[in-house]
């Protein structure tokens, strides 16, 4: 097999080859007019000279000039024609844009949102498609760069040579979220990748239709306190206990959490989807503004229960129970005497804890009185 040839170099090359000539003929036309009018001014040469005509000159200002071009134009043709043939043995990873999020599928089967994992070493396709608007899939540290445009499939590829984590970002912008919407590009030794790959989801907590009827008849919503928006969130305090239901236009991740300090930071998040007719759900905790895990990764523990979940018509109900103060050093003791404040958050599309949100609402919340204040974020 030929040894594969990575073009992003190719793309380093050219634009440095560009970059010389120019700066060679920047100071070289500018020391040589320089030079002439310190040598050919009026008072050295009061008579201007009157000249016309000199083949050799006028073929070297001709033929100069033209290799110069066309030597650029070889190069960016040879580069673009490597960034445009895909080796054989790429690993093609499809990819959907939409307003704001990359889904990532593997040849598997196997989903992501937020991380893009590939193998170092192995060249990897990406086939674009565009849910809604045109978004760009930009990865700088691979020079690589291309729109995603519904009903045209668009690819690229690239060779992951270097191992590291890099910014995939969208570079066409596309709406209110277009900032927000990159990802990381995480290239890993190939038997990490494997490994990675080949991890299954969790296990779901409860089937569909396995439901206990003693579990729904807690959850009779007529007695419950709600929030009700374009995200609904539903809520009894039963002694020690708080019983939850939220619903949302969601096929993917639904999530409710509660007091956080700053951004997601120190909030007590409960996650949950619905897949395959099964109920996915995770107690997590924020560990920063902007990241949230899993209780048992923080020394706590998982204090769900009660949990089922059903998704239909696009919209996905989700009910579980915990506990008002589980004395887990993972959860936020939650007072229904005083006000705490309650994060409502759903990903339209992608069934993944590790999905982003696109949309993310929070409040003010009495869980004893019922009293709700939006807040502004
Ligand atoms: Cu998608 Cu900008």
């Amino acid at each position: 097999m030929e040894p594969v040839i990575n073009p992003s170099a190719g793309v380093d090359r050219t634009l440095i080859y560009i970059i010389g000539v120019s700066l060679v003929l920047l100071f070289g036309i500018t020391a040589l007019m320089i030079g002439f009018v310190i040598r050919y001014r009026r008072s050295r040469h009061p008579i201007p000279a009157d000249i016309r005509g000199h083949t050799g000159l006028e073929l070297a200002w001709m033929l100069i000039p033209t290799a110069i071009a066309l030597s650029m134009f070889y190069m960016g043709w040879d580069t673009y024609l490597g960034l445009r043939s895909v080796p054989a043995n790429a690993l093609d990873i499809q990819v959907a844009a939409e307003m704001f999020a990359w889904t990532f599928t593997y040849p598997n089967g196997k989903q992501t949102s937020t991380e893009l994992v590939v193998p170092q070493g192995r060249p990897v396709k990406i086939s674009l498609s565009s849910k809604d608007v045109i978004h760009s899939f930009y990865v700088p540290a691979f020079r690589i760069k291309m729109d995603a445009v519904k009903g045209l499939h668009t690819y690229l590829w690239f060779l992951p040579d270097h191992a590291g984590t890099f910014n995939i970002l969208c570079a066409e912008y596309c709406g209110l979220g277009h900032s927000e919407m990159s990802a990381d590009l995480k290239v890993v030794p190939p038997a990490d990748f494997d490994a990675w790959l080949a991890r299954k989801e969790p296990e779901p907590v409860q089937a569909k239709g396995e439901v206990n009827p003693e579990i729904l008849k807690l959850f009779d919503l007529s007695t419950f306190h709600s929030v009700q928006d374009t995200m609904s969130f539903y809520w009894k305090v039963d002694g020690p206990h708080l019983h939850c239901k939220l619903r949302a236009p969601a096929l993917g991740w639904v999530a409710a959490g509660f007091n956080p300090t700053r951004g997601m930071q120190g909030a007590d998040f409960i996650l949950a989807y619905v897949k395959n007719g099964k109920v996915y759900a995770e107690d997590h905790f924020g560990t920063s503004p902007v990241k949230h895990e899993p209780d048992e990764k923080l020394g706590g523990r998982q204090d769900l229960t009660n949990v089922f979940g059903i998704e239909s018509n696009g919209i996905t109900e989700v009910g579980f129970t915990i506990p008002l103060k589980s004395g887990d050093s993972a959860d936020t003791p939650l007072d229904p005497e005083h006000e705490i404040v309650l994060l409502l958050a759903y990903n339209s599309g992608i069934d993944d804890f590790r999905a982003k949100h696109n949309y993310r609402k929070a409040y003010r919340v009495n869980l004893a009185t019922g009293a709700v204040k939006p807040m502004t974020p």
